[in-house]
C-alpha cells in the first residue's frame, strides 16, 4: 500500500538508494578529538545541490579547524542544509529541529545551524519560529560561516542570507563526505533565472551563474585521480551553462564542458542534472551520442502533459515540443534512458489535464520518474496569481495514478533489458548482500549481481547480463 501521506512517493529502489543520502550523517575527517577546535555534525535535506553544497561548507569549516563528526552527540555545532521545495519537506526539518532543540538544552555551548534553502526563504524570521537556532546562512553565503560562529559563540544571533550574483564556490575544493570512493557530484552552476511559477528555487537561490570551467575541469581530473570513477555535473538548468572569461577570449557552452569532462579518461563516466526540456541541444545529445563515457541517460522533468497546464506553470514548452524533444532524443541517442519528475494536481487542473500527462508518460516511456503533488509555496507566481483549488483528495488519487502508470512503465522497461548484457560501473557492495555488486548502467539503471571468482573492485567496470528484475533493480551475472 502506498504511504499517500509522503508527498513524493518512492518508486525504483533506484530512488530509494539515492533517497537513503538523505538525512544522512557524515564521515569524520579525523578520529582524532585533540585535532580540531571544534567538531560539526551536517546533515543534508533536498536535491543533489544540497548535498554538493554540504561538501563545499565541510571543506570551508575544515580549512578553519573544525573537524566533522557523524556522531551527533558528539558535536558542537549542528548544522542542517534544509530545503522549500515543498511543505513537507519543510515540515520535516522543522521536526529534526526540535529534536536538536533537546541536545541543546544538555549541551552547553552547542550551536545549531540553519543552512540551505529554507535559511533562504526565511531568513530571520526562522531565528524567530525556531528559538533555539543559533546560526541561519543562505546558500550564497557559507564563506562566512567561520565568522557567523564566532559571533554566535558570544551569544548573538548570527545571520547572513545576502545572495549573490557571482558566488559560484569555484575555487572550493569539497571534502568528500560520505562518500562511496566511485561516484561524486560537481557544481557547474548555481542559481536559476527560470521562473516556474510552481518552484521556489529561483528565490531561494538567487540568480543564475556558470562556475568556471577550468575549475570544473580540475575538480573532475583530481576526482579521477583519487579513483573516482564517474562525476555528475550539477545545476538547476545545466542546459544553459554559459562561461566566458574576462577577456572575452573563451566561451564555453554546457556541450563544450561535457565534451572537456568526457575526454579527461574514457574510464571515468559523466552524468549530468537537471536538463530544461526548453534548453536541451543537439549539440548536447550529439555529444552524448559521440561519448561512450558521457552516460546515456537524460532526466527530463516533463511536469505535466498538458500543454494548458504547462503555459500556467511558465514551463514555456507545449506538450509537443516536449514530445519532439523525446523524439530528438530516441533519434540520436536510440537506447537512451530517459526518467522525468511530474506534478500532479496543479493550479485548475482537470481530469482531462491529468490524461494528458498520463498519455505523456507512456508516450516518452520513461524508465523511471519522481512524482509529487502539488505544493502551494509562500511568494511563488502561482501562489500569487492562482488559486490552489485542487483537492487534496484529488492531487492524491491523481498521484496515485501517475505513480502506478510509472511502477508499469519501469518494469516493463526492466524486462525489456533482460537477455541484454550491460557495461556496468560496480559503485560497492549490494545493500542485502557482501557477496553481491551494486552497479549502474550507463542509462542509470541499478544492477545487482553475484561477485563470484572474479576478481573486481568498486569502480571497475563489469559486463554483466540482466537475468531477471523488478521494477527496480536488475539482478544480473557477470559475463566479463
Ligand atoms: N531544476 C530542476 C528541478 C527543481 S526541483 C528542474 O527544473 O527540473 C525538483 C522537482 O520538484 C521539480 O522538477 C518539480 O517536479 C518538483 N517541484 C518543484 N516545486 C514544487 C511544488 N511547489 N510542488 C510540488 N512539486 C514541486
Ligand atoms: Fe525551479 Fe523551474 Fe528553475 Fe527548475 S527550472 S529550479 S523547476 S524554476
Ligand atoms: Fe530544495 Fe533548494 Fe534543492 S529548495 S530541491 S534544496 S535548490
Amino acid at each position: 500500500m502506498i504511504d499517500y501521506v509522503s508527498d513524493r512517493i518512492g518508486l525504483t529502489d533506484q530512488q530509494k538508494h539515492d533517497e537513503t543520502r538523505q538525512g544522512e550523517a557524515y564521515a569524520p575527517f579525523s578520529d582524532d578529538p585533540n585535532l580540531y577546535k571544534k567538531r560539526f555534525f551536517i546533515e543534508s535535506y533536498g536535491c543533489a545541490m544540497n548535498f554538493a553544497d554540504s561538501e563545499v561548507v565541510a571543506s570551508i569549516l575544515n580549512n578553519n579547524g573544525f573537524g566533522a563528526t557523524k556522531i551527533l552527540e558528539e558535536a558542537d555545532l549542528i548544522l542542517i542544509n534544509t530545503c522549500s521545495i515543498r511543505e513537507k519537506a519543510e515540515l520535516t526539518i522543522r521536526k529534526r529541529l526540535t529534536e536538536f532543540r533537546s541536545l541543546k538544552q544538555k549541551k552547553k555551548g552547542l550551536l545549531v545551524g540553519v543552512l540551505g534553502c529554507m535559511a533562504e526563504r526565511l531568513k530571520s524570521k526562522l531565528l524567530e519560529e525556531e528559538k533555539l537556532v543559533d546560526i541561519v546562512v543562505g546558500p550564497d553565503a557559507y564563506r562566512s560561516l567561520p565568522s557567523l560562529v564566532e559571533e554566535a559563540e558570544t551569544g548573538q544571533k548570527a545571520v547572513n542570507v545576502l545572495l549573490s550574483r557571482d558566488e559560484t564556490y569555484g575555487d572550493i575544493s569539497p571534502v568528500r563526505l560520505n562518500s562511496n570512493g566511485v561516484t561524486a557530484f560537481v557544481s557547474i552552476m548555481r542559481g536559476c533565472n527560470n521562473m516556474c511559477s510552481f518552484c521556489v528555487v529561483p528565490f531561494t537561490r538567487g540568480r543564475e551563474r556558470s562556475r568556471s570551467a577550468e575549475s570544473i575541469i580540475a575538480e573532475c581530473k583530481d576526482l579521477f585521480e583519487q579513483g573516482f570513477r564517474e562525476v555528475t555535473l550539477l545545476g538547476q538548468n545545466v542546459d544553459s551553462y554559459y562561461f566566458q572569461d574576462e577577456q572575452n577570449e573563451i566561451t564555453v557552452t554546457f556541450a563544450m564542458l561535457l565534451e572537456k569532462v568526457a575526454l579527461i579518461s574514457p574510464l571515468l563516466r559523466v552524468r549530468f542534472s537537471t536538463s530544461h526540456p526548453k534548453d536541451i541541444t543537439d549539440e548536447v545529445l550529439f555529444t552524448i551520442a559521440k561519448y561512450e563515457n558521457v552516460c546515456n541517460y537524460i532526466h527530463l522533468p516533463v511536469q505535466s502533459g498538458s500543454t494548458r497546464i504547462l503555459q500556467l506553470m511558465n514551463r514555456t514548452y507545449t506538450r509537443e515540443w516536449y514530445m519532439a524533444k523525446i523524439d530528438r532524443i530516441k533519434e540520436i541517442i536510440p537506447d537512451c534512458g530517459i526518467s522525468a519528475d511530474i506534478i500532479t494536481g496543479f493550479c485548475t487542473e482537470e481530469d482531462s489535464d491529468h490524461k494528458d500527462t498520463l498519455s505523456i508518460m507512456k508516450y516518452a516511456n520513461y524508465h523511471y520518474a519522481y512524482m509529487y503533488y502539488y505544493s502551494e509555496r509562500p511568494g511563488t507566481l502561482a501562489q500569487k496569481r492562482y488559486t490552489d483549488d485542487v483537492p487534496l483528495e484529488t492531487k492524491k488519487n491523481r498521484l496515485y495514478e501517475v505513480v502506478a502508470l510509472q511502477n508499469k512503465l519501469s518494469l516493463e522497461s526492466n524486462e525489456r533489458d533482460l537477455g541484454k548484457s550491460f557495461k556496468i560501473l560496480i559503485e560497492g557492495d549490494s545493500k542485502k548482500s557482501d557477496t553481491d555488486w551494486m552497479g549502474r548502467s550507463s542509462q542509470g539503471k541499478v544492477f545487482v549481481f553475484p561477485k563470484e571468482d572474479y576478481k573486481f573492485e568498486k569502480g571497475d567496470y563489469a559486463f554483466v547480463e540482466a537475468i531477471s528484475c523488478t521494477q527496480g533493480t536488475l539482478l544480473g551475472k557477470i559475463i566479463k
